[in-house]
């Protein structure tokens, strides 16, 4: 595996994940405009639907200068029955400098161990989604600061979230005190289970969870409304989260399930800019993979 991939955020020392954080600072605000100092070709291969990371990679990409090709299953080899490897392989083969890869299987990239060219997971099944935990992270920086002591509640399908399991890890290692909160059943462990309404009342971050139905093989024995009422982000939860913190979720949202319509935008959610972040992060993580620096 090349050296400059990015596949899990264990991987990357508290070092390297502020390096990547003050990246996207400056992409942010001083080098808008910075392009790869030189012309590369990048694929995006995404075996399961997306609409934020792949389209913010796209974008990325584009105002890096970059040449990009979204690669379409549906239109591939893969539907001869061609394998992940000789995909990916194929790839490299041909003249490709980077991938960018999401597929539903957790730790799909064990298998391509033998593959030269820079990837980046844009998520593995239930495993890890490690540009959507960067993102998380830098959205939480601009906010407090740092993140020494905050608290964050991370309610809904923890099980089946590689965003939970990226960002636990993370933010443990950087000095937040994570909780999970939601149904038992959608829990790895119950050790860090806080009950939701008292993390409400304690927690600097509320990070809602999607259901994620597609990987459920048992059906919830709970109506919409019934979910939102005991585990949802309603308008009366919000009012109970303290002054200065803020509402997070990774998206897709179900409106109406896990959070109220009318706090999707509310004024503490971060949603949106969890959103405009990526684009930024992302750079920076693609920034990282060439090797490259600003020049200054
Ligand atoms: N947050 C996230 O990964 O969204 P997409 O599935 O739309 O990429």
């Amino acid at each position: 595996m090349n050296r400059n991939s990015i596949l899990k955020v264990s991987d990357l020392s508290v070092d390297t994940i502020n390096r990547i954080l003050n990246d996207s600072k400056k992409l942010f605000r001083d080098f808008k405009d910075w392009q790869l100092s030189t012309n590369r070709l990048i694929a995006n291969l995404f075996f399961e639907p997306s609409t934020r990371t792949h389209f913010s990679f796209v974008s990325a990409e584009h105002s890096l200068g970059l040449k990009v090709v979204d690669f379409t299953v549906e239109r591939s080899s893969i539907m001869k029955g061609e394998s992940l490897y000789d995909t990916v392989k194929t790839f490299e083969a041909i003249g490709y400098d980077a991938l960018v890869i999401r597929h539903p299987k957790d730790n799909y990239f064990d298998e391509l161990e033998s593959i030269n060219i820079p990837i980046i997971n844009a998520g593995d099944g239930s495993g890890n989604h490690p540009s959507q935990c960067l993102l998380d992270l830098y959205t939480i920086k601009e906010e407090f600061g740092g993140f020494e002591g905050l608290n964050v509640m991370i309610a809904g399908d923890v099980r089946h979230s590689r965003v939970a399991h990226s960002n636990k890890e993370a933010m443990t290692r950087l000095g937040c005190t994570v909780k999970f909160s939601g149904p038992v059943s959608f829990m790895d462990s119950m050790e860090e289970y806080i009950e939701f309404d008292e993390g409400i009342k304690s927690a600097d971050v509320v990070m809602m969870l999607r259901i994620q139905h597609e990987r459920h093989q048992e059906r919830m024995n709970l109506s919409k409304d019934e979910y939102l009422q005991k585990y949802g982000l309603t308008l009366d939860r919000v009012n109970n989260m303290k002054k200065n913190s803020i509402i997070m979720h990774p998206a897709p949202i179900n409106r109406g399930v896990e959070m109220a319509d009318e706090v999707v935008e509310h004024k503490k959610s971060r949603i949106f800019k969890q959103m405009e972040n990526g684009v930024t992060v992302r750079k920076a993580m693609i920034k990282m993979i060439f090797n490259e620096d600003f020049g200054e």
